[in-house]
């Protein structure tokens, strides 16, 4: 059985301290829930909201890293220094990434390796535009993400990384993808690792939906048989939303 991981991505959003005073709040609130439990925070709020989770069953993420270990990179950030604070989880080639400061299927691909290489594990965003679902080449379009995103992965290292399946018309837009919609892409994601690597790695991988994601419709989401929780953006910066949405129960 796949532990159901779920992860608020809080974006630019919340100050250190304002970072630290909402993680002490959700601690309380989210005690028992045995689901994965994950914030992505933004970098300059990960020491903080380290310190405020400890003792909790919360893990602190990050929203992204550069694939060089280090160099002339103005304004990035590396696999080593995150890994150095103390964090598991990274997010890469969320859709706003990749619409706003150009990440290509190529970059996620050398930042998952990036991230092995640093032992993080990454939380890989795939999805398609209104434009690609309503000229039918959905399928393909998140094939080939998933294909270029995994390339020259191991069976096990893709056994450990999440897929956030994140299709960009619901994202911010409070249009949620039904659950029959969202259950089979993320049956077309499970279904392209079964060819790429075995099924017996394919059952292990955990598939997250996002976009839109609220405390109304995290459970018929997370029920389908190959969701495996979700990537929650605005209703994560919520303490009770979040907590409703994390604290699913088959
Ligand atoms: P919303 O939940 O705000 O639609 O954001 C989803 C998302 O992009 C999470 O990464």
């Amino acid at each position: 059985m796949r532990t159901k991981v779920i992860a608020g991505n809080w974006k630019m959003n919340k100050t250190p301290a304002e970072a630290a005073e909402f993680i002490m709040e959700l601690k309380e609130s989210v005690k028992g829930i045995e689901n994965e439990i994950i914030a992505a925070v933004p970098f300059v709020c990960i020491p903080a909201a380290l310190t405020a989770s400890e003792g909790s069953n919360i893990k602190i993420a990050a929203q992204n890293m550069h694939w060089e270990e280090k160099g002339a990179y103005t304004g990035e950030i590396s696999g080593a220094m995150l890994k150095d604070l103390g964090i598991e989880y990274v997010i890469i080639g969320h859709s706003e990434r990749r619409e706003y400061f150009a990440e290509t299927d190529e970059t996620v691909n050398l930042k998952a390796h990036a991230a092995f290489k640093n032992g993080l594990k990454p939380i890989i965003c795939v999805g398609e535009s209104l434009l690609q679902r309503d000229e039918g080449v959905m399928p393909e379009h998140i094939r080939y993400q998933v294909k270029v995103a995994l390339l020259n992965l191991s069976a096990e290292q893709v056994a450990d990384l999440i897929i956030a399946y994140e299709p960009i018309w619901a994202i911010g837009t409070g249009r949620t993808a039904t659950a029959e919609q969202a259950q089979e892409v993320c049956k077309i994601i499970r279904d392209v690792v079964a060819e790429l690597y075995s099924k017996e790695t394919a059952e292990k991988v955990r598939i997250q939906y996002g976009g839109s994601v609220n405390a109304q419709t995290a459970d018929s989401l997370f029920s389908m048989p190959d969701i495996d929780g979700g990537l929650v953006g605005g209703a994560s910066l919520k303490v009770n939303d979040f907590t409703v949405i994390a604290g699913y129960k088959a």
